[in-house]
């Protein structure tokens, strides 16, 4: 078993981060669930859905964060490979998501270093908190972004298969990580640890969808 220096740790962090941040740095192990569709929308149409996607991707650009934060100070050695098949599917939603906002000749967020930085810290943190709290943080992220989700999918233009087939497909997943991680040992979290969480969400969704 190879021994990694702090160092090592460190550049493969380094890494990691940029490929969840550069666009195109990214490409999905599945195929794409909205394949072929075609789903021509107005202009308004595609702001509004555009202005969702961001919001998704920057959730998904969460996702990874939590996920590299999570790995570098958790032990789980039972659940690693669990876990390293949800940010698989992870980095699957990041890809198709970015590929829909160049559908839709629009942009990832500008802001997405941040989401990544402040995930990538809460991940780290629940990791040394201890791996029932670590799992139950993925669990309870897993949740919300779900919720989230379901919504977006109510907001889209009816005739906009291509995104509703992502998103249908995130959401699925999103409830198999959310359960992965509760069967594996993740505990509730304190109230106060929810409300932050889901603070730190809203400001997430308010700004992406913008910026
Ligand atoms: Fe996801
Ligand atoms: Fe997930």
């Amino acid at each position: 078993m190879r021994h990694y220096t702090g160092l090592d740790k460190m550049i493969h962090s380094f890494d990691q981060a940029l490929r969840s941040l550069v666009p195109g740095a990214t490409s999905a192990h599945r195929e794409n669930p909205a394949q072929n569709l075609d789903s021509p929308l107005g202009v308004s149409e595609a702001r509004h859905v555009a202005g969702l996607m961001r919001v998704n991707h920057s959730g998904e650009v969460c996702a990874q964060a939590l996920y590299h934060g999570q790995a570098l100070t958790a032990k789980l050695p039972n659940v690693k490979r669990e876990m390293q098949q949800a940010a698989i599917e992870e980095q699957d939603h990041l890809a198709w998501c970015e590929d829909r906002l160049v559908e839709l000749d629009s942009h990832t967020s500008l802001l997405n270093p941040v989401w990544y930085g402040l995930s990538f810290g809460m991940g780290a943190l629940a990791g040394i908190a201890g791996d029932k709290y670590s799992l139950g943080f993925v669990a309870e992220t897993e949740r919300q972004v779900s919720l989230h989700l379901v919504d977006h999918i109510s907001q889209l233009p009816p005739q906009d298969l291509r995104s509703k087939y992502i998103l249908e497909q995130m959401n699925l997943d999103e409830l198999h990580h959310r359960d992965t991680a509760l069967t594996a040992g993740g505990v509730d979290l304190a109230l106060p640890i929810r409300i932050t969480m889901t603070a730190i969400s809203k400001l997430m969704t308010k700004t992406s969808y913008y910026i």
